[in-house]
Protein backbone atom coordinates (compact mmCIF):
# COMPACT_ATOMS: atom_id res chain seq x y z
CA UNK A 1 0.00 0.00 0.00
CA UNK A 2 1.18 2.90 -0.80
CA UNK A 3 0.88 6.52 0.55
CA UNK A 4 3.22 9.07 -1.91
CA UNK A 5 4.77 9.74 1.59
CA UNK A 6 8.20 10.36 -0.71
CA UNK A 7 6.65 11.82 -3.44
CA UNK A 8 8.71 14.06 -5.39
CA UNK A 9 11.48 13.54 -3.48
CA UNK A 10 15.41 12.36 -4.83
CA UNK A 11 17.50 10.10 -2.81
CA UNK A 12 20.67 8.11 -2.55
CA UNK A 13 20.77 4.71 -0.85
CA UNK A 14 24.24 3.04 0.19
CA UNK A 15 24.72 -0.51 1.13
CA UNK A 16 22.18 -2.79 -0.74
CA UNK A 17 24.49 -5.68 -1.30
CA UNK A 18 21.53 -8.71 -2.02
CA UNK A 19 17.41 -9.19 -1.43
CA UNK A 20 18.25 -9.32 2.28
CA UNK A 21 20.23 -6.60 2.58
CA UNK A 22 18.09 -3.81 4.98
CA UNK A 23 19.22 -0.91 2.23
CA UNK A 24 17.30 -3.59 -0.32
CA UNK A 25 13.94 -3.30 1.51
CA UNK A 26 14.17 0.45 1.66
CA UNK A 27 14.76 0.77 -1.68
CA UNK A 28 11.75 -0.87 -2.50
CA UNK A 29 9.65 0.85 -0.27
CA UNK A 30 11.16 4.19 -0.94
CA UNK A 31 9.75 3.34 -5.12
CA UNK A 32 6.83 2.71 -3.50
CA UNK A 33 6.20 5.74 -1.49
CA UNK A 34 7.05 8.03 -4.78
CA UNK A 35 10.63 8.98 -4.71
CA UNK A 36 13.44 8.65 -7.24
CA UNK A 37 17.05 7.62 -6.39
CA UNK A 38 20.31 6.70 -7.36
CA UNK A 39 21.90 3.16 -5.75
CA UNK A 40 25.34 3.06 -4.71
CA UNK A 41 27.46 0.38 -3.02
CA UNK A 42 31.59 -0.59 -2.86
CA UNK A 43 33.15 -1.36 -6.22
CA UNK A 44 32.99 -5.40 -5.06
CA UNK A 45 29.56 -5.30 -4.22
CA UNK A 46 29.08 -4.49 -7.46
CA UNK A 47 30.99 -7.23 -9.31
CA UNK A 48 28.33 -9.03 -6.89
CA UNK A 49 25.96 -7.99 -9.64
CA UNK A 50 22.80 -7.82 -7.74
CA UNK A 51 22.12 -4.89 -7.23
CA UNK A 52 21.68 -4.42 -10.94
CA UNK A 53 18.66 -6.39 -10.18
CA UNK A 54 17.57 -3.68 -7.91
CA UNK A 55 18.45 -1.15 -10.02
CA UNK A 56 15.91 -1.99 -12.94
CA UNK A 57 12.87 -3.40 -10.48
CA UNK A 58 12.87 0.36 -8.70
CA UNK A 59 14.49 2.42 -12.52
CA UNK A 60 17.60 3.27 -10.21
CA UNK A 61 20.50 3.97 -11.86
CA UNK A 62 23.56 2.11 -10.03
CA UNK A 63 26.94 4.22 -9.19
CA UNK A 64 29.94 2.63 -7.81
CA UNK A 65 32.08 4.20 -4.46
CA UNK A 66 33.83 3.04 -1.81
CA UNK A 67 32.34 4.87 1.29
CA UNK A 68 36.06 5.54 2.29
CA UNK A 69 36.69 7.60 -0.89
CA UNK A 70 36.29 11.77 -0.87
CA UNK A 71 36.86 11.78 -4.74
CA UNK A 72 33.88 8.28 -5.10
CA UNK A 73 31.51 10.29 -2.96
CA UNK A 74 31.92 13.72 -4.91
CA UNK A 75 31.47 11.97 -7.90
CA UNK A 76 28.33 9.96 -6.40
CA UNK A 77 26.81 13.39 -5.64
CA UNK A 78 27.46 15.08 -8.53
CA UNK A 79 26.26 11.76 -10.86
CA UNK A 80 23.04 11.51 -8.82
CA UNK A 81 22.03 15.36 -8.91
CA UNK A 82 22.91 15.36 -12.57
CA UNK A 83 20.70 12.10 -13.40
CA UNK A 84 17.74 12.76 -10.76
CA UNK A 85 17.55 16.43 -11.69
CA UNK A 86 18.43 18.27 -8.62
CA UNK A 87 19.33 18.76 -4.95
CA UNK A 88 19.20 15.60 -2.72
CA UNK A 89 16.28 15.41 -0.19
CA UNK A 90 17.21 12.05 1.37
CA UNK A 91 20.19 9.09 2.13
CA UNK A 92 20.24 6.17 3.84
CA UNK A 93 23.86 5.01 4.88
CA UNK A 94 23.35 1.29 5.28
CA UNK A 95 27.19 0.16 5.77
CA UNK A 96 29.21 -1.72 8.08
CA UNK A 97 31.95 -3.87 7.86
CA UNK A 98 34.99 -4.61 10.30
CA UNK A 99 38.17 -7.24 8.94
CA UNK A 100 38.59 -8.16 12.54
CA UNK A 101 35.26 -9.68 13.11
CA UNK A 102 35.15 -10.78 9.41
CA UNK A 103 39.28 -12.72 10.51
CA UNK A 104 37.46 -13.91 14.02
CA UNK A 105 40.19 -12.06 16.12
CA UNK A 106 39.21 -11.94 19.61
CA UNK A 107 38.81 -8.70 21.46
CA UNK A 108 42.21 -8.62 23.37
CA UNK A 109 44.25 -9.47 20.37
CA UNK A 110 42.56 -6.82 17.75
CA UNK A 111 44.56 -6.16 14.83
CA UNK A 112 45.18 -2.15 14.77
CA UNK A 113 45.22 -2.16 11.18
CA UNK A 114 41.96 -3.47 10.70
CA UNK A 115 40.53 -1.58 13.34
CA UNK A 116 41.03 1.22 11.78
CA UNK A 117 39.41 0.02 8.44
CA UNK A 118 36.67 -0.86 10.88
CA UNK A 119 36.11 2.63 12.17
CA UNK A 120 36.60 4.39 8.64
CA UNK A 121 34.29 2.19 6.89
CA UNK A 122 31.34 2.07 9.42
CA UNK A 123 31.85 5.22 11.22
CA UNK A 124 33.86 8.33 9.81
CA UNK A 125 32.41 7.10 6.04
CA UNK A 126 28.85 8.79 7.48
CA UNK A 127 31.41 11.97 8.11
CA UNK A 128 32.69 11.76 4.86
CA UNK A 129 29.33 11.77 3.00
CA UNK A 130 27.85 14.47 5.18
CA UNK A 131 30.84 16.77 4.46
CA UNK A 132 31.14 16.06 0.58
CA UNK A 133 27.16 16.81 0.63
CA UNK A 134 28.04 19.85 2.91
CA UNK A 135 30.67 21.58 0.02
CA UNK A 136 28.79 20.36 -2.81
CA UNK A 137 25.46 22.35 -0.80
CA UNK A 138 24.43 18.79 -2.33
CA UNK A 139 20.87 18.58 0.19
CA UNK A 140 17.76 20.30 0.09
CA UNK A 141 16.03 22.18 3.25
CA UNK A 142 14.52 19.72 5.31
CA UNK A 143 16.81 16.62 3.63
CA UNK A 144 16.82 13.48 6.34
CA UNK A 145 20.13 11.39 6.34
CA UNK A 146 19.47 8.09 8.41
CA UNK A 147 22.34 5.73 9.55
CA UNK A 148 22.06 2.47 10.92
CA UNK A 149 23.37 1.25 14.31
CA UNK A 150 23.41 -1.05 16.95
CA UNK A 151 23.00 -1.55 20.55
CA UNK A 152 26.10 -2.66 20.61
CA UNK A 153 26.87 1.37 21.00
CA UNK A 154 25.58 1.88 24.57
CA UNK A 155 26.06 -1.83 25.52
CA UNK A 156 28.90 -4.65 25.43
CA UNK A 157 27.76 -7.79 22.85
CA UNK A 158 30.79 -10.14 23.14
CA UNK A 159 31.26 -10.51 20.01
CA UNK A 160 30.43 -7.88 18.56
CA UNK A 161 33.93 -6.49 18.68
CA UNK A 162 35.31 -3.50 16.98
CA UNK A 163 31.87 -2.99 15.57
CA UNK A 164 30.73 -1.57 18.82
CA UNK A 165 32.99 1.25 18.74
CA UNK A 166 32.43 2.34 15.17
CA UNK A 167 28.53 2.11 16.22
CA UNK A 168 29.02 4.61 19.02
CA UNK A 169 31.16 6.60 16.71
CA UNK A 170 28.79 6.62 13.93
CA UNK A 171 25.84 8.03 16.44
CA UNK A 172 28.17 10.60 17.73
CA UNK A 173 29.16 11.67 14.22
CA UNK A 174 24.98 11.76 13.63
CA UNK A 175 24.82 14.21 16.69
CA UNK A 176 27.47 16.30 15.68
CA UNK A 177 27.05 17.01 12.56
CA UNK A 178 23.21 16.98 12.88
CA UNK A 179 23.93 19.83 14.87
CA UNK A 180 25.76 22.03 11.91
CA UNK A 181 23.71 21.06 9.09
CA UNK A 182 20.39 21.63 10.77
CA UNK A 183 21.47 25.12 12.18
CA UNK A 184 23.05 25.62 7.88
CA UNK A 185 20.18 23.94 6.14
CA UNK A 186 17.77 22.60 8.44
CA UNK A 187 19.31 18.94 7.09
CA UNK A 188 18.25 16.37 9.72
CA UNK A 189 20.72 13.28 10.60
CA UNK A 190 19.77 10.38 12.57
CA UNK A 191 20.70 7.16 13.78
CA UNK A 192 18.55 4.09 13.74
CA UNK A 193 19.13 1.09 16.20
CA UNK A 194 17.76 -1.53 14.35
CA UNK A 195 17.13 -5.10 16.13
CA UNK A 196 19.39 -8.32 14.62
CA UNK A 197 18.33 -8.87 10.79
CA UNK A 198 19.21 -12.16 9.05
CA UNK A 199 21.87 -10.34 6.18
CA UNK A 200 25.49 -10.47 5.45
CA UNK A 201 26.81 -8.61 7.77
CA UNK A 202 24.59 -9.76 10.31
CA UNK A 203 25.29 -13.34 10.03
CA UNK A 204 28.81 -12.24 10.16
CA UNK A 205 29.07 -11.91 13.74
CA UNK A 206 30.15 -14.63 15.75
CA UNK A 207 26.85 -16.22 17.67
CA UNK A 208 24.51 -14.03 15.75
CA UNK A 209 21.85 -17.30 16.13
CA UNK A 210 21.53 -16.44 20.07
CA UNK A 211 21.73 -12.55 19.61
CA UNK A 212 18.89 -12.80 17.23
CA UNK A 213 16.99 -15.62 19.44
CA UNK A 214 18.00 -13.32 22.90
CA UNK A 215 16.49 -10.64 21.38
CA UNK A 216 13.72 -12.15 19.94
CA UNK A 217 12.56 -13.78 23.36
CA UNK A 218 13.37 -10.49 25.74
CA UNK A 219 11.24 -7.94 22.96
CA UNK A 220 7.31 -7.86 23.70
CA UNK A 221 6.85 -6.89 19.89
CA UNK A 222 9.34 -9.19 18.85
CA UNK A 223 12.65 -8.55 16.66
CA UNK A 224 11.91 -5.89 13.70
CA UNK A 225 12.51 -7.35 10.45
CA UNK A 226 13.83 -5.62 8.01
CA UNK A 227 10.80 -4.77 6.16
CA UNK A 228 9.55 -2.67 9.19
CA UNK A 229 13.01 -0.97 9.24
CA UNK A 230 12.26 -0.27 5.90
CA UNK A 231 8.91 1.35 6.74
CA UNK A 232 10.91 3.24 9.76
CA UNK A 233 13.11 4.73 7.18
CA UNK A 234 10.44 5.67 5.00
CA UNK A 235 8.93 7.80 8.18
CA UNK A 236 11.76 9.09 8.91
CA UNK A 237 12.66 10.72 5.49
CA UNK A 238 9.01 11.67 5.42
CA UNK A 239 8.04 15.32 6.44
CA UNK A 240 6.12 13.71 9.05
CA UNK A 241 9.06 13.33 11.14
CA UNK A 242 11.01 16.76 9.73
CA UNK A 243 11.56 18.09 13.82
CA UNK A 244 13.29 14.87 14.40
CA UNK A 245 17.00 15.10 14.49
CA UNK A 246 20.08 13.94 16.30
CA UNK A 247 18.64 11.05 17.47
CA UNK A 248 19.49 7.47 18.30
CA UNK A 249 16.07 5.95 17.57
CA UNK A 250 15.52 2.39 18.86
CA UNK A 251 13.90 -0.01 16.42
CA UNK A 252 13.98 -2.57 18.28
CA UNK A 253 10.34 -4.09 19.47
CA UNK A 254 10.74 -2.87 22.90
CA UNK A 255 14.34 -4.30 23.23
CA UNK A 256 16.52 -1.60 24.59
CA UNK A 257 13.96 -1.08 27.34
CA UNK A 258 13.82 -4.71 29.12
CA UNK A 259 15.84 -6.42 31.36
CA UNK A 260 14.37 -9.75 31.97
CA UNK A 261 11.36 -11.02 30.14
CA UNK A 262 8.95 -14.26 31.31
CA UNK A 263 9.57 -15.74 27.93
CA UNK A 264 12.92 -16.23 29.15
CA UNK A 265 12.44 -16.49 32.47
CA UNK A 266 9.40 -19.55 31.48
CA UNK A 267 11.12 -21.01 28.45
CA UNK A 268 13.95 -20.23 27.27
CA UNK A 269 16.86 -19.39 30.30
CA UNK A 270 18.63 -22.93 32.10
CA UNK A 271 20.90 -22.19 34.53
CA UNK A 272 23.50 -24.67 34.37
CA UNK A 273 25.14 -23.79 37.68
CA UNK A 274 28.40 -22.70 36.00
CA UNK A 275 28.43 -19.39 37.36
CA UNK A 276 28.23 -20.79 41.06
CA UNK A 277 31.43 -19.66 41.84
CA UNK A 278 30.74 -16.09 40.87
CA UNK A 279 27.91 -16.25 44.20
CA UNK A 280 30.50 -16.09 46.69
CA UNK A 281 27.83 -15.82 49.77
CA UNK A 282 26.67 -19.43 48.20
CA UNK A 283 23.21 -17.80 48.46
CA UNK A 284 20.31 -20.88 47.12
CA UNK A 285 18.72 -19.61 44.06
CA UNK A 286 15.59 -20.82 43.13
CA UNK A 287 15.27 -21.83 39.77
N1 LIG B 1 21.87 -7.16 10.28
C1 LIG B 1 21.79 -6.75 11.53
O1 LIG B 1 21.59 -7.54 12.47
C2 LIG B 1 21.93 -5.27 11.83
C3 LIG B 1 21.44 -4.77 13.05
C4 LIG B 1 21.62 -3.40 13.33
C5 LIG B 1 22.26 -2.58 12.41
N2 LIG B 1 22.72 -3.12 11.22
C6 LIG B 1 23.43 -2.23 10.29
O2 LIG B 1 22.69 -2.12 9.10
C7 LIG B 1 23.57 -1.70 8.06
C8 LIG B 1 23.32 -2.54 6.82
O3 LIG B 1 23.73 -3.87 7.03
P1 LIG B 1 22.88 -5.13 6.59
O4 LIG B 1 22.54 -5.87 7.84
O5 LIG B 1 21.79 -4.75 5.66
O6 LIG B 1 23.99 -6.03 5.85
P2 LIG B 1 24.56 -6.01 4.35
O7 LIG B 1 25.77 -6.88 4.41
O8 LIG B 1 23.51 -6.37 3.39
O9 LIG B 1 24.99 -4.47 4.12
C9 LIG B 1 26.26 -3.94 4.45
C10 LIG B 1 26.69 -3.13 3.24
O10 LIG B 1 27.89 -2.38 3.49
C11 LIG B 1 28.53 -2.30 2.21
N3 LIG B 1 29.93 -1.88 2.32
C12 LIG B 1 30.95 -2.49 3.01
N4 LIG B 1 32.10 -1.81 2.80
C13 LIG B 1 31.81 -0.76 1.99
C14 LIG B 1 32.57 0.30 1.41
N5 LIG B 1 33.90 0.41 1.64
N6 LIG B 1 31.95 1.19 0.62
C15 LIG B 1 30.62 1.11 0.37
N7 LIG B 1 29.84 0.14 0.88
C16 LIG B 1 30.43 -0.79 1.68
C17 LIG B 1 28.42 -3.73 1.70
O11 LIG B 1 28.75 -3.88 0.33
C18 LIG B 1 26.97 -4.03 2.01
O12 LIG B 1 26.13 -3.65 0.96
C19 LIG B 1 24.99 -1.81 8.64
O13 LIG B 1 25.41 -0.54 9.09
C20 LIG B 1 24.78 -2.74 9.81
O14 LIG B 1 25.79 -2.60 10.81
C21 LIG B 1 22.55 -4.44 10.92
Amino acid sequence: MSNNLLKGKRGIIFGALDENSIAWKVAEKAKEEGAIFTLTNAPVALRKGDIFRLGEKTGAEVISADVTQVDDLENLFQESMKILGGKIDFILHSVGMSPNVRKGLHYTELDYNYMMKTLDVSAISLHKVLQTAWNLDAINQWGSVVALSYIAAQRTYSSYSDMAQAKAMLESIARSFGYHYGNRRRVRVNTISQSPTVTTAGQGVKGFGAFYSYANCMSPLGNATSDDCAAYCISMFSDYTKMVTMQNLFHDGGYSSMGISDKLIDDCFVCTGDCDDKNPQNIEIKK
